[in-house]
């Protein structure tokens, strides 16, 4: 059965709609629901069923905790121990595309949290994700919308394709405004923070008010065998098209020598705005300009469904560069890419 979809504009004038949502997620029920990175997965945080159930319908295996989101950067409190740190980076960045890895409380059940006893607590500013947590009046467990293994939707398009019939109800709040996941920092005891994950507030950014950040080897290398991943997520395959996807490192002249000549085997390129006029029209997938990297974000995961979908037998892409919203970037494609990189020439 197809599940139902509601378009949100404006959170205010659709109260009777949230509160459907709610009720749905009251009698643990799944409701899929927009945030400025992606669409989430949502569920009650506080029901160990409706959790098992947000495993099950993304397929995804359940040592992986799930982000829980709350409406007010405070109500951290309520389910985890929080450090002074804590209120620094909330003051500074919530709500926003943050998540802070805390001690958690008893109250959110060991399958909220994949059996760690740390959560994962996030504040979304979207209007819509914190209309419906409020009208909830509980934390929702989400994760990203899509199957386990495909890259975050952005779209309410990208989260009908994985999630129709999955789920009891969908909430459109429009395309997402940053498009890859939320930046995740762990708070330690002794005072120490620790990167697992990038996004868009940057590891510059956490330091103008953190002492120190450290970046996980996972964020930018491979786990080898046996290395335990800090954040269970960083160990799964993610983001990954089902063609083989290679990123592209060298001379610009060399990279595109190198695309046309692939091109006529029939390969798909996400390319800069710039490249548009120097390839092939067809399987052509702009990712923005070259250096406004807040539109790559935005439309990367949307691209690389769309040059999957074009069935080519491979997809090419550009290296990006570590800094800034680049090391997010580089983060998400050089997992989907199972660290493929070619250098030319
Ligand atoms: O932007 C986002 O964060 C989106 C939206 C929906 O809020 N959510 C999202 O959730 O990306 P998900 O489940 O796709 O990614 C959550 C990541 C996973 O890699 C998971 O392993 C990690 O957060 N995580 C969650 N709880 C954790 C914990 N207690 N310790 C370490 N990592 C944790
Ligand atoms: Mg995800």
């Amino acid at each position: 059965m197809s599940t139902p979809i509601y378009q949100i504009k404006n959170p205010q004038a659709e109260q009777k709609r949230l509160e459907e949502a709610a009720r749905i997620l009251r009698q643990g029920g799944l409701v899929v629901f927009p945030t400025e990175t992606v669409y989430g997965l949502g569920g009650d945080a506080t029901n160990a069923e409706a959790a098992e159930k947000i495993y099950a319908a993304k397929g995804r295996p359940s040592d992986n905790p799930l982000i829980v989101h709350i409406a007010d950067p405070s109500d951290a409190e309520k389910y985890a121990f929080v450090p002074p740190l804590y209120r620094d980076l909330a003051k500074a960045f919530m709500p926003g595309p943050l998540t802070v890895i805390l001690p958690k409380k008893d109250i959110i059940p060991r399958q909220t949290t994949g059996g760690l006893d740390t959560i994962a607590v996030r504040c979304p500013s979207h209007p819509v994700a914190h209309a419906l947590i409020q009208v909830f009046g509980r934390p929702i467990a989400a994760p990203s919308a899509n199957l386990s293994g495909k890259p975050s939707p952005t779209r309410i398009e990208d989260v009908r394709e994985d999630m129709d019939g999955r789920v009891d109800l969908m909430l459109d709040g429009g395309p997402c405004e940053i498009g890859l996941e939320s930046t995740i920092v762990q708070l330690r005891e002794d005072g120490s923070a620790v990167l697992l994950r990038p996004g868009a507030v940057t590891r510059d950014a956490l330091l103008c008010v953190l002492p120190r950040v450290e970046i996980a080897p996972a964020v930018t290398g491979e786990l080898e065998p046996g290395q335990v991943a800090l954040s269970p997520g960083m160990k799964y395959r993610h983001y990954a098209p089902s063609s083989p996807f290679v990123l592209l490192d060298g001379p610009e002249e060399d990279i595109l020598s190198f695309l046309r000549r692939e091109q006529q085997k029939g390969c798909a390129v996400l390319c800069y705005d710039e490249e548009i006029a120097e390839l092939e029209s067809i399987r052509l997938f702009p990712v923005g300009p070259k250096a406004d990297l807040a539109e790559q974000a935005r439309r990367l995961f949307t691209r690389l469904r769309e040059a999957d979908h074009s069935g080519a037998p491979v997809i090419y892409g550009h290296l990006p560069v570590m800094d800034g919203l680049g090391l997010a970037l580089y983060n998400r494609m050089i997992r989907a890419a199972a660290h493929t990189v070619r250098t030319l020439p």
